[in-house]
């Protein structure tokens, strides 16, 4: 088992294969970063698997991919293969936005991965357009109907942003709703890279907006998990992601780490810790005494800060979300 400084259990590893993403969400990456990590930085699969691999073996039973859009990777489905076949209790997960889900989500599931999060801010073809900044929701509807109808499990991620797409909460979850899936509801996190012209929506205004429709109940958090869970009166039930109340660090179980290879403790936290070295080496134990060492440094709250862009300049797109 391992063991952060405050003595919480890490149980939860996201891995980000790229950083790069096929859309300019406004929340995320609006304008293209001046330059991308040379693609020469990145490690190959087989060495972020090496780690994964020690991860696993100390206790790590979660892992989810992440990008920017992991998609963008060729043959992601032989790296879901490696880490699946380490171990078939692994509850194995990917967060995309979508867009390149038709063609691989049945190779991706038959790999093993388990579970897929899709991002999918707008029901309306201009407002997904004016949000990704290109002409994205015919493919991402249909990466969604093709995961559903292959049996991958599928949550939707909406973050409302006010003005633009926050008459649609109710639409969405109900889009979610039809098709029997959980629908997450992400307060928008200020952050030095998006556009400065948005403005999110607090978890209470998006909660009055589906009390104008629905009557619900308050359920409570799953485990470690960031979203809370509300509940309808035909039982189906939602998720609340609101960073803005900063109270769930103290069960968080997660690290992150980077495609170039960077451990990073908590989504807000500069100190992170490179393994790059360890397994190109092929220096496995190596590797797991980093691991140690940055879970050791896990801060016990994270030093995001809504109105202070210098502590939540760190970039999305590099660590997943
Ligand atoms: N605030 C809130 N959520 C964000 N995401 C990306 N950037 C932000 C932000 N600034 C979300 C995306 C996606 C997930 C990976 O992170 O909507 O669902
Ligand atoms: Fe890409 Fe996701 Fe960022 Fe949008 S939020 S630009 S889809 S990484």
């Amino acid at each position: 088992m391992l063991k952060d400084g405050y003595n919480r259990e890490v149980n939860y590893l996201r891995v980000s294969v790229t950083e790069r993403c096929n859309f300019r969400c406004q929340y995320c990456m609006p304008d293209k970063p001046f330059s991308w990590k040379p693609k020469e930085n990145l490690l190959s699969f087989e060495e972020l698997f090496l780690f994964i691999k020690a991860a696993m073996d100390e206790g790590i039973t979660k892992v989810r991919i992440t990008g920017g859009e992991p998609l963008l990777r060729a043959d992601l489905d032989k790296f879901v293969a490696m880490i699946y076949n380490h171990n078939k209790e692994v509850d194995l997960a990917l967060t995309t936005n979508g867009y390149l889900l038709k063609s691989v989500a049945k190779s991706l599931k038959d790999a093993g991965l388990k579970r897929l999060n899709i991002s999918l801010d707008s029901l309306k073809p201009q407002i997904a357009k004016q949000i990704a900044q290109k002409d994205v929701l015919a493919d991402v509807l249909e990466g969604i109907e093709e995961a559903l109808k292959i049996g991958l499990k599928v949550k939707i991620n909406m973050v409302p942003l006010k003005g633009i797409n926050d008459d649609e909460i109710v639409d969405l979850l109900d889009f979610a709703k039809e098709r029997g899936i959980e629908i997450r509801f992400i307060e928008y996190m200020e952050n030095a890279m998006a556009n400065s012209d948005i403005k999110g929506l607090l978890g209470k205004e998006i909660l009055t907006m589906i009390k104008q429709k629905y009557k619900i109940k308050k359920i409570g958090r799953e485990g470690s998990s960031p979203s809370f869970s509300y509940e309808l009166e035909d039982g189906y039930r939602f998720g609340l992601i609101d960073p803005h109340k900063h109270d769930f660090c103290e069960s968080c179980n997660r690290i992150r780490l980077t495609a170039e290879g960077f451990l990073i403790p908590c989504l807000y936290f500069d100190e992170a810790m490179s393994i790059k070295e360890s397994v190109q080496n092929g220096d496995v134990e190596g590797a797991v005494e980093v691991l140690r060492e940055v879970l050791q440094n896990k801060p016990e709250k994270n030093r995001w800060d809504e109105s202070d862009n210098e502590s939540s300049s760190r970039a999305f797109y590099e660590t997943g979300g």
